[in-house]
């Protein structure tokens, strides 16, 4: 093996799956030819889920129109090619072949006639073509739940996606008809659409999932033209729709999410964790809040295969930093310190100006909510007994010269 893969190297054993280190390629436009998963092999990824395989044919299937917007750390689009079966089929045939050692995962809808015996039969097919793992697309936004959200209640197209992820029973049945059907393990990529991904989560456990995904992308509104809102902000795109958000915005809300369904699933099924992870860092707050394995799409659509090389070495910088002897070990260590609001302690305490630091600018006696800092000449000071120690005042302060003190 060369040197560089043996860096790569952090063996993850989930769902009876062998991964060479815990990063996977998520769903989506870095996986849906051969060629790209035997780049991904090679990069030294654990994992990678195809391209959402959609059968029959995708009802919308455009070429694709992205945007990055870097300032934002928004990744957005409505436009998007889908495989068909005989694409998905091919490319897991295909991939097994050119591969050895990178874990190859199916995202899969049935949207025929034949409803739930339907995706029975497709993930009976996507196992005998070779696939490790199925899994169940219940997290597309960009379909039946898009043309739901933008007000086409008349819609006479299948629900996909996010419009059968937002509930339990329809997510229980998919689920369980699969399970029944291959000897795969299975994984359902879950919405927080729904409102609690936690029960979703635990009824696809039910089931008989072996693990959950979270989070695929979120809908919301592009960046809008204020002065031409008729104008798309994508290019060679005219007309706007609901887009698909992914990148360093989401990765708060996936936080959230893998934290909501490792609550509620409990310690043994697998998590795979996804959105906004673009280093190391936000890998080790995921398996932090829950997460065994972490999905990545857009930092490797911006940055290619090779962002991986920089997260393993920074997990194991970090493992080796904080005695750690495995990335598992670091699995749900921030959980314990989550608790219900009303659990939470407040210290006693007020603001302090440090009085060499303050330039006088005044940014902090223009606080709407606070009453306590007012100018006294040119420098700013805190009246005690009006703070409410709430600390807005250090974070617009420019020069540090606030501080909180405890009493
Ligand atoms: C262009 C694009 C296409 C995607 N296609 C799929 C898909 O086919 N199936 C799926 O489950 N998720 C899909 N996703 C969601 C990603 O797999 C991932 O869950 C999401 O982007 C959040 O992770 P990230 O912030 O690392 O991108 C897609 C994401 C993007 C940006």
């Amino acid at each position: 093996m060369k040197r560089d893969a043996e860096d790569l190297l952090m063996p993850v054993e989930k769902a009876g799956l062998l991964f060479r280190n815990p990063f996977i390629i998520a769903s989506g436009p870095a996986s849906k030819t051969v060629e790209q998963i035997q780049q991904a092999e090679q990069a030294g990824w654990g994992g990678l889920s195809i391209k959402l395989t959609f059968d029959p044919e995708p009802y919308i299937n455009p070429a694709p129109r992205y945007r990055w917007l870097a300032e934002e750390g928004i990744h957005i689009f409505s436009l998007e090619t889908r495989l068909n079966l005989q694409q998905g089929l091919r490319l897991v045939e295909a991939g097994r072949k050119g591969t050895k050692e990178i874990v190859i995962l199916a995202n899969i809808t049935y949207v025929g006639e034949k409803g739930l015996s339907g995706w029975a039969e497709m993930a009976k097919q996507f196992e005998e073509a070779g696939a490790h793992a199925i899994e169940l697309n219940f997290c597309c936004p960009n379909m039946s739940f898009n043309l739901d959200a933008i007000g086409e209640t008349q819609r006479s197209t299948p629900s996909t996606g996010a419009s059968l992820g937002v509930s339990e029973p329809v997510v229980f049945a998919i689920t369980k008809a699969v399970k029944e059907s291959v000897h795969l393990p299975v994984f359902a990529k879950l919405t927080p659409e729904g409102g609690n991904i936690g029960e979703v989560a635990q009824s696809a456990i039910d089931a008989g999932a072996d693990g959950v995904c979270t989070t695929a992308n979120r809908l919301g509104v592009p960046a809008l033209n204020i002065y031409h809102p008729q104008r798309s902000i994508y290019r060679l795109q005219e007309g706007t729709s609901l887009g698909c958000i992914s990148g360093p915005w989401l990765k708060p809300l996936a936080l959230k999410d893998v934290l909501q369904m490792r609550k509620t699933i409990g310690p043994d099924p697998v998590i795979i964790g996804t959105g906004g992870v673009h280093t190391f860092r936000e890998a080790v707050e995921m398996a932090l809040v829950g997460a065994d394995l972490i999905g990545v799409c857009t930092a490797v659509m911006l940055k290619g295969f090779g962002v991986l090389s920089e997260m393993v070495k920074g997990i194991k910088k970090y493992l080796r930093e904080t005695g750690r002897n495995s990335f598992s070990e670091i699995r749900d260590g921030a959980l314990p310190y989550f608790k219900p609001v009303t659990e939470l302690i407040l210290i006693p305490g007020q603001a302090e100006v440090r009085e060499e630091k303050c330039v006088g600018c005044g940014r902090c006696v223009v606080i709407a909510h606070c009453e306590a800092l007012e100018m006294a000449g040119e420098k700013a000071v805190v009246r005690k007994e009006k703070c409410l120690g709430c600390s807005t005042c250090v974070d617009v302060c420019p020069k540090g010269a606030i501080a909180m003190v405890s009493l």
